[in-house]
């Protein structure tokens, strides 16, 4: 069920519901890849950071999937589409404590950018329950910047 009366709105956010899923599993992915390859001493700090950090992705990207099968619309779940549909890009072979954290960054950065966008959107149609999930994610996610931020400064 869905408040979108203009039918270009409702399915421009279900494009933006799937590119934000995507660019989520790839972000899960690179921080995966970041737990398994950190390498130095702030090793025991990190490897379990990425973790704690990559668990609660996995929870907002089934929120989102599911969010898109409240709007009745289909979650992509294939890796060829998340890749393809994905504004974050994947990393690889980052062991480095200061370019996984930077990395980090920029896919908080280029998340944040598309849920403001999805709220805007969610909010112009009375989209209240996207608008709920998108605004917590946008708290959450500013906070784990900030947090980035002190780290790398
Ligand atoms: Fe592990």
């Amino acid at each position: 069920m869905h408040t979108y009366k203009n039918k270009q709105d409702y399915e421009k956010m279900l494009i933006l519901l799937n590119g934000l899923l995507s660019g989520m599993q790839i972000y899960y992915q690179n921080l995966r890849g970041f737990h398994w390859n950190i390498k130095g001493e702030k090793f025991f700090e990190l490897h379990e950071k990425f973790e704690e950090w990559y668990d609660d992705t996995a929870q907002k990207i089934d929120e989102v999937a599911e969010r898109i099968l409240m709007l009745d619309g289909t979650p992509l779940h294939d890796f060829a589409g998340y890749l393809e549909k994905s504004p974050v890009s994947p990393a690889k072979d980052i062991s480095d404590a200061r370019k996984s954290i930077e990395k980090v960054k920029d896919d908080l950065l280029t998340l944040l950018h598309l849920e403001r966008e999805i709220l805007d959107r969610a909010s112009e149609n009375n989209d209240e329950g996207t608008l709920a999930m998108i605004s917590g994610y946008i708290g959450e996610h500013e906070k784990l910047l900030w947090m980035i931020k002190s780290f790398l400064t």
